[in-house]
């Protein structure tokens, strides 16, 4: 068991596992998919998705991965039975882990390309849309988002190879508190700009116009996909941890910390967006294009930007860790792999599938579109919106009708001084969380009308 590794302390864990939660998905995804959604209802379903169904699987994810102490495949396996249909949602989620990071270490990348751009002060002087054209030229330009992406997947292996404590726990410790500080200035900053009147109510007020199934699915699907839920990436770090740890509570603080960045980046960026007479529905490149502009304006703005683009990169870096880690842990635990041999194959094959994400933007590939989407869109919609509810829906199937309620409960309770909550816990698992997820898989497929 410790052959694998542990945490070194509670907080050390629970700093990883907001590490893993706090990323691209709050700062670079929630902005723009909010603006492409039209904002309200997508904030409104986004957050009743967070408590209703990400802050209970949150708990389940971690209850199976410290039961069992392995990674997700092996945690169904063990649980389940050899042959069982639960074991594919362990290989669902390794697949999840090779999707999800081959596009994110690509915008990942993009952050890198920032810092260098800040650092040689490519935003001072100039106008708001010189700035916005800076992203267009990235987007479009293969060879340095494949530069990037190289970068950054080297980066994220050599951290891996340390292992659970010296690589990824340490490298959280520093740099979340820094991120959400210098995120709550730039929102200082946006609550004195025209722009904010028209943010409150564009991400508070719901339209119905901007309600529909697809709205749903993909609020939920951001809210597994900021929480890290549905595939196994807190079930895997769960397996590191010792029975003495509040599982309530640690689920409970990560959800909080993960939702309030996502909600100070809202608030850093739309105000700019208003204020300048931006479009939400800017897409992908929305917080490349808002936030230099700022930075151009404010004194002192290039070390800010620096700054900002590298807690960024370490938001990212964390992340990707623990996508990786999901990957290295299944050969690590499954085939009895060295974490050497386990972590350069799963990072090359990952490397070589984000491939095609980087080059989306270029001539290449930029006409290329499948069911209407390029190859990057298609990817994240795959993983995001529907590999991780699925995931998370046969999660609450398995824990809540299949899992005896004995080893559920004993899991839940060891170490909790929230042990009174194992019933309603429990209740959402069986019905709360798999009904409402039925119904918007079934609405998205047209089974129930639209
Ligand atoms: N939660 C991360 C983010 O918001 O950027 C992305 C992520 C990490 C998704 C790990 C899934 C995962 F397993």
């Amino acid at each position: 068991m410790t052959s694998r590794g542990m945490w070194t302390s509670r907080m050390g864990f629970i700093l990883a596992a907001a590490g893993s939660a706090v990323g691209l998905g709050n700062v670079w995804k929630l902005p723009y998919v909010t603006g492409t959604n039209g904002g309200g209802y997508f904030i409104l379903i986004y957050l009743v998705a967070v408590l209703a169904l990400g802050f209970p699987i949150m708990i389940a994810e971690f209850v199976l991965g410290r039961n069992t102490g392995t990674s997700p495949v092996g945690t169904y396996r063990k649980l389940a039975g050899k042959g069982s249909p639960f074991v594919v949602l362990g290989w669902m989620g390794v697949a999840a882990g090779f999707i999800i990071l081959s596009y994110y270490s690509v915008v990942a990348g993009w952050t890198l390309h920032y810092v260098i751009l800040s650092i040689t002060n490519a935003f001072t002087g100039r106008e708001p849309n010189e700035i916005r054209a800076l992203f267009g030229d990235l987007y479009a330009h293969g060879p340095l988002n494949l530069f990037w992406h190289t970068i950054f997947m080297a980066i994220t292996v050599a951290v891996v190879l340390g292992g659970v404590q010296k690589g990824i726990e340490r490298s959280s410790k520093i740099m979340m508190p820094l991120l959400f500080l210098l995120l709550a200035i730039l929102v200082g900053y946006g609550v004195f700009s025209d722009g904010f009147g028209r943010t409150v109510s564009f991400i508070f007020l719901p339209k119905a116009e901007n309600l529909s199934a697809k709205t749903v699915l993909e609020a939920i699907g951001q809210a597994f996909f900021s929480l890290s839920l549905g595939m196994g990436a807190m079930l895997t770090y769960g397996s590191y941890l010792d029975k003495k740890v509040d599982l309530v509570r640690s689920s409970l603080l990560v959800c909080l910390m993960d939702t309030g960045v996502a909600l100070l980046a809202c608030f850093a960026i739309f105000p700019i967006i208003f204020s300048h007479g931006l479009e939400p529905s800017a897409g992908p490149g929305l917080v490349f294009q808002t936030l230099p502009v700022v930075f151009s304006d404010l004194p002192g703005g290039s070390v800010l930007a620096v700054l900002f683009f590298i807690l960024l990169f370490f938001a990212a870096l964390t992340s990707a860790v623990s996508l990786l880690e999901v990957v290295a842990s299944y050969f690590i635990d499954e085939r009895t792999w060295n974490r050497r041999r386990a972590t350069l194959l799963s990072g090359t094959i990952i490397f070589l599938l984000g491939i095609p994400s980087a080059l989306s933007g270029s001539d290449l590939l930029s006409s290329v579109t499948i069911l209407g989407r390029n190859v990057f869109d298609t990817m994240d919609n795959l993983a995001s919106n529907w590999m991780l509810p699925l995931g998370g829906l046969g999660m609450t199937l398995f824990l809540g009708w299949r899992l005896p309620s004995t080893v559920s409960r004993s899991e839940f309770c060891l170490g909790s001084r929230h042990s009174g909550m194992y019933r309603s816990w429990i209740t959402c698992i069986r019905y709360v969380a798999p009904i409402g997820l039925s119904l918007v898989f079934l609405y998205q497929i047209g089974l129930l009308g639209s």
